[in-house]
């Protein structure tokens, strides 16, 4: 089988690794990649958020298989284009992807299915917005209503700063993604994540998992895409994942299909957990970075299958083989990361590492310079190690940040301490 990655991150190196084990794999080609996957396949330049061009390119490589890496090719419909090439592809339509796209279309669908999830108001008026805010009172979250990189989430402690976002949101500082906002309650509790694959119709977990958004120890700190992650969440015990199966991913899942947009691909489910309760924060409709790196470096080859499961519909005779393992990733950042930083700096001593089934270390944004490596982005590396216990894991992931040798870069030394 001929397979087509589309995307550059730590989550398409973690993807490429897993796939070219399976040995269902004849050639594999990653659209754009970085300089780790060159290391391990072929990467290819294409502007992957042109559905067009992926389908030519698909057409003139002999493409059998298409895995869609992150969220912007998707919301463009990339998946659409490819399907309507009978091209297979592991990936939602625009239609389904709006789950990550909407946050307005995904409260809606939520309150369809029944869904637990934070009490919400939908506005397009800033002054509705604000008379909103002013009779709920804070704690209380303002999110701008489309695709924001992340970026677009206030949790406001106070009524002020929830009405200086709304300032914000309305002022243009999202650009069009702020014209419509969404305030929900704030909900307390511990946050996970759950992946389930689904086929349209039948859903399959492929793992949970808990991230460190924040840029410092302890959690504190600005908001990052994520400084490095654990799975399993050790929150989410099979009991209350079980509930998230079945009181939010199933009853969301089929409410999108009965309206006409079932979703394929993998659904990231957000949720928040308090009283052996989970309720929903947000979906995204891929898998989560890092989150992905720790998930494969769990399932292997498998993943290939059941990926291909999920594009083909035949999810409901899929089956996950589970080792009772850990995995955890340290992701290892440019100085000043999230603010402005340096490109460029030199990364040495990575060939010198381990690379296993055990161990792992991720490109996120790096790229190649004759034979050195260097960093092109604010999340560069991610130190991924697998073990019995998350200890061991965590102990192996360190001893590889320590033999990394890069004064460019930084890490956080307390990733899984609420685990452990
Ligand atoms: P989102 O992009 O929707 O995942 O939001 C980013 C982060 O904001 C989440 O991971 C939570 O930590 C926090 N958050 C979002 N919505 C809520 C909520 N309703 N209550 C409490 N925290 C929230
Ligand atoms: N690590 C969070 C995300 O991928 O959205």
């Amino acid at each position: 089988m001929n397979i087509l990655i589309l995307g550059s991150g730590g989550r398409e190196h973690a993807l490429t690794w897993a796939v070219m084990q399976n040995p269902k794999c004849d050639r594999l080609i990653v659209a754009p990649g970085n300089a780790g996957i060159a290391q391990i396949a072929d990467c290819a330049d294409l502007d992957i958020e042109n559905g067009t061009a992926v389908v030519t390119f698909v057409e003139e490589n002999a493409i059998d298989f298409v895995i869609i890496g992150p969220e912007a090719p998707l919301a463009k419909g990339v998946a659409d284009r490819l399907r309507d090439a009978g091209i297979l592809v592991f990936g939602p339509s625009e239609g389904a992807a709006k789950l990550e796209a909407s946050k307005s279309f995904t409260k809606e669908i939520c309150a369809a299915a029944n869904a637990p999830t934070a009490g919400y108001g939908h506005f397009t008026d800033a002054e509705a917005a604000k008379a909103h805010i002013r009779a709920n009172g804070a704690p209380i979250v303002v999110k701008a209503d489309g695709l924001a990189a992340g970026k677009g989430v206030i949790v406001a402690m106070t009524e002020a700063e929830a009405l200086e976002a709304i300032d914000d949101m309305f002022g243009g500082a999202f650009g069009g993604a702020g014209a419509e906002v969404v305030i929900e309650e704030f909900m307390e509790g511990e946050e996970a994540s759950l992946f389930v694959l689904v086929d349209g119709e039948d859903v399959l977990s492929v793992g949970t998992a808990q991230d460190h958004k924040r840029v410092g120890e302890g959690d504190t700190g600005l908001n990052t895409g994520g400084m490095g992650a654990y799975s399993p969440a050790p929150v989410l015990s099979a009991e209350i994942e079980a509930k998230a199966m079945n009181e939010i991913v199933k009853p969301t899942m089929a409410e999108m299909a009965k309206r006409g947009v079932p979703f394929q691909g993998v659904l990231y489910a957000g949720l928040m957990i308090k009283d052996g309760q989970p309720r929903l924060v947000e979906y995204n409709v891929r898998f989560g970075d890092p989150e992905c790196q720790v998930l494969m470096l769990r399932l292997g080859a498998q993943a290939l299958d059941l990926m291909q499961a999920a594009a083909e519909g035949r999810l409901k005779e899929a089956k996950v083989n589970w080792a009772d393992d850990h995995a955890i990733t340290v992701v290892m950042a440019a100085n000043g990361y999230p603010g402005s930083y340096e490109k460029g700096s030199e990364i040495k001593g990575l060939a010198a590492l381990n690379s296993d089934s055990k161990n792992f270390v991720f490109h996120a944004g790096t790229k190649a310079d004759g034979d050195k490596i260097l960093a092109s982005g604010g999340r560069v590396l991610n130190v991924t190690a697998r073990g019995a216990t998350l200890q061991e894991a965590r102990d192996r992931a360190y001893e590889m940040v320590e033999a990394i040798d890069w004064p460019g870069g930084f890490y956080r030394r307390d990733i899984g301490w609420r685990a452990l």
